[in-house]
């Protein structure tokens, strides 16, 4: 694996990958590794010749009142953690490669930016990432990028913005990572206490709780959600957003009707914590 810090040098890279035939797989990261990150990589590897990772903590998708300064960066590790995945280029650029001096260009996509994440974090979040993935696109050209449904509504944003910009490259999702206890891997995971990491498992087995009910026949939204917010509750949560949306458009739901996404965003403790799953209505 070679670590990269340049736009050029990846391109180079790239385009003698391309001559030797093979495809290009990108994962978009921020680093701090986990078995999500790892689980992406293992996916592209299987797929693709030749997989780029990216580790570049964004700063244009954090708020003034976020967590960018905190947030954990351990490059070293990270790099033997890619490596060991058979990753081929670590594209670890530095700000001023991504946004020189004069950066005016930002990208926002509308409509599904409104809700959830982009209604708790406010729209710079998404155009940050909208913007810093389309420029990952145009630097690596890859055929396959790869993300986690962890961030399903980040999946769809992307999803959009390569629909929208004619973008040729293939967008896969892949699985939500969790812990035996049912807690999604997160980066920001590390932030927690003791009392909080326990307390934290009461964001999936509200999702799940909704979705047993959804699985006996409950197709009420109102209903579905109370049955999550009442175990939110028993763990002293009161979440930031908790939704029933159309899995596609983000649209609300009434009732539960083709494939929905529950979604949950909390702070517990000193973290920020989403988590979501799919309920079918069959
Ligand atoms: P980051 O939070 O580092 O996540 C990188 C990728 O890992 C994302 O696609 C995310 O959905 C996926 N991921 C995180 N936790 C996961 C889990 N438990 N299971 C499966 N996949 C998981 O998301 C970002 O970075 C940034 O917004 C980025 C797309 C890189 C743009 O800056």
């Amino acid at each position: 694996m070679i670590i990269l810090r340049t736009i050029a040098e990846v391109r180079d890279a790239v385009a003698r990958a391309r001559e030797d035939g093979r495809s290009i797989g990108l994962v978009p990261t921020m680093g701090a590794f986990h078995e999500g990150h790892l689980s992406l990589m293992r996916r592209a590897r299987a797929v693709d010749g030749f997989v780029v990772v990216s580790l570049f903590v964004n700063p244009t998708q954090f708020g003034a009142n976020e967590d960018l300064g905190a947030y954990p960066r351990d490059e070293a590790r990270d790099a033997a953690l890619a490596e060991a995945e058979g990753v081929d280029v670590l594209f670890a650029p530095p700000v001023a490669e991504v946004y020189p001096d004069g950066f005016a260009t930002t990208i926002h996509v509308e409509g599904i930016t409104d809700v959830l994440c982009g209604a708790s974090r406010g729209p710079h979040h998404f155009d940050g990432v909208a913007t810093v993935v389309a420029k990952l696109f145009g630097i690596v050209a890859p055929d396959t990028a790869y993300f986690g449904q962890k961030d399903a509504q980040q999946v769809l944003v992307v999803r959009r913005l390569v629909r929208d910009l004619d973008i040729p490259v293939r967008i896969e999702a892949c699985p939500i990572v969790r812990e035996d206890d049912g807690l999604a891997l997160s980066s920001r995971n590390v932030y927690l206490d003791a009392e909080s990491r326990a307390r934290a498992t009461a964001l999936s087995r509200a999702l799940a709780a909704a979705d047993d009910a959804a699985r006996r026949g409950e197709r009420d939204a109102g209903a579905l959600i109370a049955t999550a917010l009442a175990v939110l509750g028993d763990a002293g949560i009161v979440p930031e957003y908790l939704e029933l949306r159309d899995a596609v458009d983000l649209r609300p739901l009434d009732a539960l009707e083709g494939d929905a996404l529950l979604a949950v965003a909390a702070r517990v403790g000193a973290a920020r914590l989403i988590d979501n799953r799919i309920l079918r209505g069959g």
